[in-house]
Parts: structure tokens; sequence; C-alpha cells
């Protein structure tokens, strides 16, 4: 094998010919299945070599117009000289064999669970045929699929079906990354659409025989995907047919293939009594994203794979706005936010860092990131904020327009706002290419005439790659109190376009109180000195939710700050704001559940390190939870209350206001558990009737070192259903006491039921240990150690996974010499082992700088 190589955005060259249509026809065998392809090629103009490219294929015969050739594979791809090709056009085909029952790297075609099913993108398709396996290459297909099992399903439509075989025609040109096939024993859960120009659109979630009672939520949340795509962007569905399959060995979320969705079994199977609030809320989201891909990202497509954030950010706003839509902005905004910062922040600060739009790349897997997705879908908001709602609505019907059936670029993207709004978006471009999250400093004076100048500073972080930082265009919604709490006027939008800028306002009687970055209106780091009583203020009355939000979670911040770095306990005003807001009954539950939520462990680590100081893991796990009691003593008259005002009577249902009184409830008793030991969590334990209840039950308990006895009847209940058994290996790890966590993370991959080759079960103890800050950050290295190795181990069997997983050390930078000195040898281990995956390898050398 060569070094692996690394692929420049420079360096991007059309493909020099046109594509027919696509014949495939898959013999299905688990070892040896056969793949015969056959497409025509037609020279674009001039004479160039063919590049198709193939991995893990047994090539068995190809021929150009008919006649055999001698095709040599070599580093991944097959070259054609263009001497060696006919003049026009002509005919490829080729017949190859490869093993899905072999594949546990989980791209191209594998199985899972006795079923088959495909993974293309990113460069998945090239392990299943020679192709030019790159996005900009659209086509038809045409697929038959030859097997005994009875349910075998492909993109598009079926055209023809007999015993042993099923025919599929997709008319919607694609790139080979869209390509799906299914094949399996699978039941369907069947609904129904009409689009609202009347087609008639069959609707199928096809899941293992036992899981059909599983699908309800799936597709209520498919049918109101369908119908906001329709009122709020005006997108109809385009073929007859809609296809979701629930798979249980997964890299990801799940994948928009046109017309035949795949997904992680864990994003679309939920029934009350296996999936918590939370496992409904995500697969409505993931539902509405993949189905929103239909248009953005299918009919419209990336160039190259650098342009992922056009299809990913684009989409990640969209379900963000339709989840905002039927749940409630407010709220989704602030966790939108939590999310950006807990995990893009994070990425941004460290070695990893990476513009939206990468410049270069060595597995693109690996930037299927935070960075590409969330801080890709914060720049649309941006954009849509400074062109308005309207000239956002225009930019989009023209891009849908000017773009349909195309694979596109951000600049194609920039374009369609810049003639539809008139607007100059060269510096708001930078956004996209300078990596890093900007510093927004605000300062504040008042003069006695009646002038209020706010002064915005905007700082960009120095970040791995070296580029240079330019000032970029921020937009800055801010509103201005009045003492007695009423708004002074409407929001304005402040668009900081210096590196300095001053922004007057004039005529006000008295000084007035700002409400700055409103709404998240920019994704960056805001430092705006206030006295706590202003913070408090803002959090009784800012008029805008997230930034009422934002000076609780600030002033909590900061005093659990202080309590780390001085010992100074709570200030009695601090507490005294948490129990109004917890008493207001005029704020919705959600909210107020949110408000209570002390800032996590790994966010008061990024905290400190941020102002320069060196965060000791455990001294702030002690911390946290000495200010968690604390706030219990303090809320202790108003939680019993609480637990019982906000159960919700009657079935369990997932609507946004039941979820909410739960997700309080279950904060309140969290904070009870403080205070009593567990005997309020062993009576949640008992009354539980749906998961969510018993999965907060089930942590309290752990967290009060009495939850032998529910962990034990819980694997009796449930030990033969892999998703609610990943919640049982999950839960364990993640709430376990930092001196145990990595034991008892070590103790589960004994456990009979720990399987390697599951990516959801990996990630329950893997991801949970590496969740548990402080436990993963032990003195002594144990955790860093046995991550290490089981990444190791993983590596030879699933890359991918692997790679995402590595991420854990990622926050190197922030800790001591001594575990920084630890993280390295980890990281260094890596490094060296032989047969080291292209996909850890790259990430492992990020993190070592
Ligand atoms: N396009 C998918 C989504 O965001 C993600 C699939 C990426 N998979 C991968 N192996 N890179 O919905
Ligand atoms: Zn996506």
């Amino acid at each position: 094998m060569s070094e692996p190589q690394t692929i420049h955005l420079a360096d991007y060259r059309p493909f020099p010919f046109t594509l027919g249509e696509v014949q495939l026809t898959f013999r299905l065998a688990p070892a040896a299945t056969r793949v015969l392809s056959r497409f025509t090629l037609a020279p674009k103009g001039g004479r160039e070599d063919l590049v198709l490219f193939g991995a893990h294929l047994r090539l068995i015969r190809a021929a150009v117009n008919g006649a055999e050739i001698r095709a040599e594979p070599k580093d991944g791809q097959i070259r054609i000289a263009a001497a060696d090709l006919p003049e026009g056009p002509f005919t490829w085909e080729a017949e190859v064999e490869i093993d899905p029952a072999g594949n546990t790297a989980l791209e191209g075609l594998y199985m899972s669970n006795g079923m088959y099913c495909t993974q293309c993108e990113a460069e998945g398709f090239r392990r299943i045929t020679f192709y030019p396996d790159r996005p900009d290459v659209m086509t038809t297909f045409r697929v038959r699929i030859e097997s005994d099992l009875p349910v075998l399903l492909s993109n598009g439509n079926p055209v023809a079906e007999g015993p042993g075989f099923a025919e599929w025609h997709d008319p919607w040109p694609k790139p080979s990354y869209l390509f799906a096939l299914v094949a399996g024993d699978l039941r369907a859960h069947p609904g129904q659409f009409t689009t609202r120009s009347g087609r008639e659109v069959a609707l199928n979630i096809w899941v293992r025989p036992g899981d059909e009672d599983r699908c309800d939520w799936a597709l209520t949340s498919l049918k109101a995907s369908m119908r906001w795509d329709e009122e709020v962007y005006g997108r109809e569905y385009d073929l007859d047919i809609f296809n979701i399959v629930a798979v249980d060995d997964f890299n990801m979320g799940a994948m928009e293939n046109k017309g035949l969705n795949i997904f992680n079994s864990r994003a679309v199977l939920a029934r009350a009594d296996t999936a918590t609030d939370a496992d409904f809320m995500r697969i409505e989201a993931i539902i509405a994203h993949e189905y929103f891909h239909n248009w953005t990202g299918n009919r419209i497509t990336c160039r190259d794979w650098f342009q992922l954030c056009l299809k990913e950010g684009l989409t990640v706003f969209r379900d963000q706005q339709f989840t905002g839509d039927l749940r409630g902005a407010a709220v989704k905004r602030i966790e939108d936010a939590l999310t950006l910062r807990d995990r893009q922040f994070r990425e941004d600060t460290g070695p990893l860092a990476h513009p939206v739009r990468p410049s270069s790349f060595v597995e693109i897997n690996n930037f299927y990131t935070a960075t590409v997705y969330e801080k890709g879908a914060e720049l649309i908001g941006m954009l849509k904020r400074l062109v308005g709602d309207a000239g956002y609505k225009a930019a989009l019907d023209l891009y849908f327009t000017r773009h349909d059936g195309q694979a596109c670029t951000l600049e194609d993207w920039l374009k369609v706002f810049e003639e539809a709004t008139g607007r100059d978006l060269t510096q708001f471009a930078r956004w996209y290419s300078q990596a890093g999250t900007p510093r927004l400093e605000v300062s504040e004076a008042w003069d006695e005439a009646g002038v209020f100048t706010l002064t915005l500073r905007q700082s960009q972080p120095e970040t791995p790659d070296g580029v240079e930082k330019l000032p970029l265009h921020i937009p800055v919604v801010t509103g201005l109190l009045n003492p007695n709490g009423d708004e002074l006027a409407p929001s304005v939008t402040l668009e900081l376009t210096e590196t300095e800028q001053s922004f007057r306002f004039e005529g006000l009687s008295t000084r007035p109180i700002a409400s700055v970055l409103r709404d998240f209106s920019a994704p960056v780091i805001l430092s705006h000195r206030q006295s706590d009583a202003t913070r408090a203020f803002l959090l009784a009355h800012d008029s805008d939710p997230f930034n009422r939000w934002e000076a609780g979670r600030t002033l909590s911040r900061e005093v659990l700050a202080r309590l780390i770095s001085e010992g100074t306990p709570p200030s009695a005003d601090w507490l005294a704001a948490m129990a109004a807001l917890l008493r207001d009954e005029s704020l919705e539950p959600a909210f107020r559940a949110l408000c209570l939520r002390l800032p996590g462990e790994d966010d008061m680590a990024a905290t400190l390190a941020g102002s320069g100081l060196v965060p000791d893991p455990h001294h702030i796990h002690r911390a946290r939870r000495s200010l968690q009691t604390t706030l219990a003593r303090h809320l202790a008259p108003q939680l019993p209350g609480l637990i019982r005002a906000m159960t919700p009577q009657g079935p369990y249902s997932p609507d946004p206001t039941s979820t909410g009184q739960r997700s309080l409830k279950n904060m309140a008793l969290a904070l009870q558990t403080r205070l009593d030991g567990g005997a309020a969590a062993q009576s949640a334990w008992q009354a539980a009737d749906n998961m969510t209840d018993q999965m907060a039950a089930l942590a309290c308990l752990i967290e009060a070192g009495c939850a032998g006895t529910a962990l034990r009847a819980f694997e009796a209940r449930y030990g033969g259903d892999r998703l609610v058994m990943d919640k049982w290996f999950m839960t364990q790890v993640l709430c376990a006491p930092p001196e145990t966590a990595a034991d008892v993370a070590e103790a589960l991959t004994a456990h009979p039921k720990f399987d390697l080759k599951n990516p959801n079960r990996f990630r329950a103890v893997f991801g949970a240990l590496s969740a548990n800050h402080a436990g993963f950050h032990r003195a002594d290295g144990t955790g860093y150690r046995l991550l290490a190795d089981w990444l190791l181990r993983l590596d030879a069997l699933n890359p991918q996974t692997a790679a995402r997983m590595s991420t854990a050390f990622e926050t190197l930078p922030r800790y001591d010499a001594d575990r920084q000195a630890m993280m390295r040898e980890e990281l260094q281990r890596l490094k060296a082992a032989p047969r080291l995956s292209r996909d850890l390898g790259e990430m492992v050398s990020r993190m070592l700088g």
C-alpha cells in the first residue's frame, strides 16, 4: 500500500466523460455477491484517461464496447489511457465479486442481521463496483437484484418483479453516493401521502419481523416533514414511493439515498416503553433531515466533498426550523446552541479545527463533523438574518430553479443570495474558509446627554491550518431594556464588519440594559462584562427567550467557576433567581428545566481553559456536585410538589407539552436525589410507565449508588432488545463515579452482549466513557489507555467508527502536563500500530499536531 494521499480542493477537475444510464445486476450471496455493471461514456471533448475507482473488489472481467480488456486495478482505481480508448462514446462493462458478509467496515454492500444493505456516502460505491465514484457524476440507474429473499429494494420506482428477482428504475439522475440496495426478510409498516399537487405516494417503514409496532412515530414524523417542506419551502416529493429501512449495524444516524432512506434502527424505532422523549425527538428530527435532503442534497447535490456543508449545513438548518415550528422555537434554539458549544466549539478550539469548507482531507469520512453540519447550519441562519425572511425565500426559490439537477459549489449558493437580494456577500464568504470560533467583546458607554454606545470588537483565534484571519461579517441582534424591564425599541441587527465598531443609541432618558447577541445570532464566544445583578435582571425580564436563558447560564457558569477556582460558595442572589424561575408558571416547563441545568463538566473545563487556567477534572466534578447539592437544598421545599405537578396524566405521548413536563420533573428528581440518597428515585423507578421515566430514575439510582437491583431487573426485562440494552450499557458508564467509570466500562466489554461489530453498542460503552469527563480523565490515565486499546481493536474492523470515537482525545491541549503526556502516549501508540487505517491514522496525526 502506498502512503495515504491528501486531496486538495484546489486540484478539482471536472470528470471528462458524460455517463449514460447505469445498469446494475446484483446476484446476492453472503460471501460472494456478483455485481455486473454497464454504462456508456461519452468524452466531453478532448482525449483523456478514464479513471474508475474501486476498492475491495475482485475483478472477474471488464469489457469496452463488448470486447474484453485487461484492466489492472491499482491503488484503488483502474486507469485506462486515452490512447487505449475508442474515440467516440463507448460502453463499459464489468463483473466483480464482493463479500458483503465479511464487510465489517459497514461501507458499500454489507450484511446486518441477515439482511443486505448499503452505505455509499461518501465513497462507499467504489466497494460495489468500478465507477467514477464522485458526486459531480450524475446519471439514472436501472437495478436488477437476484435473490431468494422476500424483500428486494433499490432507489426509484419498482418496474418488474418475479420469483427470485426485482428490478428498479430511478428516473432522477443521481451521483453514486445516493445509490442504495436492501434485501432481506422485512416487514412493511405502510402509509400514504398525497402531495399538494395530487401525487399519491406510498410510504413504507421496513423493519425486521417483531419491530412492526415501533414504526408509528417514524411514519408520523415522515408525513409531518413532507407537509412542512411543501408549506415552508414549496418542495414536493417527486416519486411514487418512499421507503425507509431500519438497520441495526450502521456507522452514523441515517442516509438520504434517493427514495430509499436507510436508517440506524435507533434513529427510527420507537415505542413508549422502549424509547425516551429524547429518542422520539431525535427520530422526528432525523426523519425530517433525511427527507429534506431529497431537495437539498439529492435534486441539488455537491460538486465535490469539500462542498459537503452545501447540503449538510442547509439540511440541518431546515430540520432545526422544522423542529422549532413543531415544538417551539425558543427551546429549540437553546438546545441547538448547547449542542453547538458542546461539540463544535470544542472541535474548533482544538487540533481538529477546520473550516466549514475544508481545503484538504485524507479521508472524507473524517469531515462529517459538527463544524460542517452544525456550524454550517449557523452560517445559513446568519445569512437569513442578514437578508431577511423575504430575501431568504427569494434566494432559496432561485437556488431551486436555477440549480435543480446540478452538482453545486458554495459559490453557486452565495451567488443566488447576492442576485436575489442585491447584497454583497464577499466578506460573509470568509465564514466558510476561516476555522476557529471568533470572540466578540462588548463594551458599553453611557453619557449623560442620553447617548448609549456599544462597542463591538471581534478577534479570531489561530488555528492549525495557519490560515490568516480577516474580520468576519457578524450579525449581532441587540435589544435595549429600560430599568423597569420594558423594551426600549424592537431588536436591531448590528452588522459588525470591521475589527472594532461602535454603535450609538441616542435620545435615551436613562441608561439602558443591553441584551446582546439575541437568539444567538452568530456562532461566537461573547464576552460582555455585566454585573450579577444585571444578569439576574435579564434572567427575569429579557423578552428574548434565548438571552433570558443565556443570562442565567452565564450566571451559573460564573458561580461554578468561582466555586472551582476560589472555593467561593454561590451567592444568595443566584439561588434566589433559580428559585424564582422554578416557581414561574408563566414559563414553559422545558424552558425552566433548561435554566436549572448546570453547565456540564466538559463545558467548565473549556471555560477555564478559555480563560487561561488549567482545568482539574476531579476538582470540577466535585465542585459541580456540591453546587447541585446546594441548589437542591435551596429548592427542597418545591421539589416534591414539582415532581407531582409535572407528571403528565394519561397514556404516554411524546408531544411537546408532556415532553417538557417530564424534563422538568426529572430535573427535579435528580436534585431530590442529591438530598434523599435515592428514595424518591426508587419510587419513581417503581412508578415509571415509560422509558423516559425509567431511564431518569435509573440514572439517579446509579448516582446514588443503589442501582444494583434496578439494573438486574432492567437486564432481565430487556436483555433481548438491542436498542434498549444500549441504554443499559451506556448509562452505567455515563453515571458511574469518576473513580470507577473506566472499570465499569472495562467490565462491560466482557459482558456477553458487548459486540465490537455493532457501532451502537461500542458507542454506548466508549461514547459514555469519554462523556464521563472526570472518569475519562482519571489521573492515572486508565481511561485513556482503555479507550486506545479498544480503538485499536475496532479499527481493524470498522475504521470509520474508530476514527470518529478517537475525537475523545481532541481536548488534549486543555489539560495539565501529566495528562497531556499520557494522552500523547496513547496517540503515539495508535500511530505506531501496524495496519492502522487511513481514517484513524489521519485523526491521530492531526491530534498529535
Ligand atoms: N448524509 C448523511 C446525513 O447527514 C450522512 C451520511 C454520512 N455517512 C458517512 N459514512 N460519511 O444525513
Ligand atoms: Zn445530512
